[in-house]
């Protein structure tokens, strides 16, 4: 698999303070990536850095080989292909299920096919295989206000696959799901692979041991190991880490 990823000497710094120091990371096109780390670690400004939100203050980020340093978020969601999903909700209320789907494609052909001329029959084939995928079928006709917390995290998680992202960046999907959720999130992932490729940072640990192959550990700006997720696990500098900043958090029964 080649290289889709890769940020040379990456730094940022906010007020003196560094989130981020010199850090190289990369990830090969159809991989599943998983990044782990105490809070405050700098995992969501390293995804806030290549979406465009944050600017580094040195380094740089390359994407298929193009430099995408400094560009501006909707350049690199629409023109790169970078999709992410956030923490907060971002669905339209009181549209269905189906509707959320279809509105979330690519703009130019949303505004007119799916509000004005009607859905074309390509986009709600599209739509129809997203809704399965996510396990929403029976919801389709749902607004998207009457859906659990967490359907409706898998229908946003859905509306990024209508995009078609190269790259799909997950931020805690799981966060506030249920057990039974998280499980079924996990399985909703494995199947996006082949082809896919997607960096999840995450927390829970038994959801990270599901669906896990290579894992990335944050700490204070840098990466503190990277490897498969059973040797990681037996790494003892994160767990030290790990326990040692999370001594009231997640982390801490994750590698208990
Ligand atoms: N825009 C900003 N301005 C100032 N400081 C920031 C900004 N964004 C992040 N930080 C700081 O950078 C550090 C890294 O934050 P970041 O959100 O990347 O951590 P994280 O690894 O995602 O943690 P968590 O697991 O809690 O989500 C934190 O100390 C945070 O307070
Ligand atoms: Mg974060």
């Amino acid at each position: 698999m080649d290289e889709i990823l890769r940020t040379e000497g990456l730094s940022v710094c906010f007020g003196g303070f560094w989130a981020l120091r010199g850090m190289d990371f990369s990830v090969r096109r159809g991989e599943l990536r998983v990044i782990i780390g105490p809070n405050g670690a700098g995992k969501t400004t390293l995804m806030d850095l290549i979406t465009g939100r944050t600017k580094p203050t040195e380094g740089r980020i390359f994407f298929e080989g193009h430099d995408i340093t400094g560009k501006n978020p909707h350049e690199i969601s629409s023109l790169y292909g970078i999709g992410r999903k956030f923490q907060g909700p971002n669905l339209f209320e009181n549209m269905t299920a189906a509707e959320n789907l279809l509105l979330a494609e690519p703009a130019e052909r949303t505004v007119f096919s799916s509000l004005f001329r009607g859905a074309s029959a390509d986009s709600l084939k599209r739509a129809g295989a997203v809704l399965q995928k996510i396990g929403l079928d029976g919801k389709k006709s749902r607004r998207a206000c009457e859906l659990s917390h967490g359907e409706r995290q898998w229908l946003e998680i859905g509306m990024l696959m209508m995009q078609k992202p190269k790259l799909m960046i997950l931020d805690e999907p799981t966060a506030g799901m249920t057990e039974d959720e998280t499980f079924r999130t996990g399985v909703m992932i494995r199947q996006l692979l082949g082809g896919q490729t997607v960096i999840i940072v995450e927390h829970d640990m038994k959801f990270v041991r599901q669906i896990a192959e290579k894992v990335t550990v944050f700490h204070m700006g840098h990466i503190l190991a990277e490897g498969p997720i059973n040797v990681i696990e037996n790494n003892p500098e994160v767990v030290r880490v790990y326990l040692k900043s999370g001594s009231e958090g997640e982390e801490k029964s994750a590698f208990s």
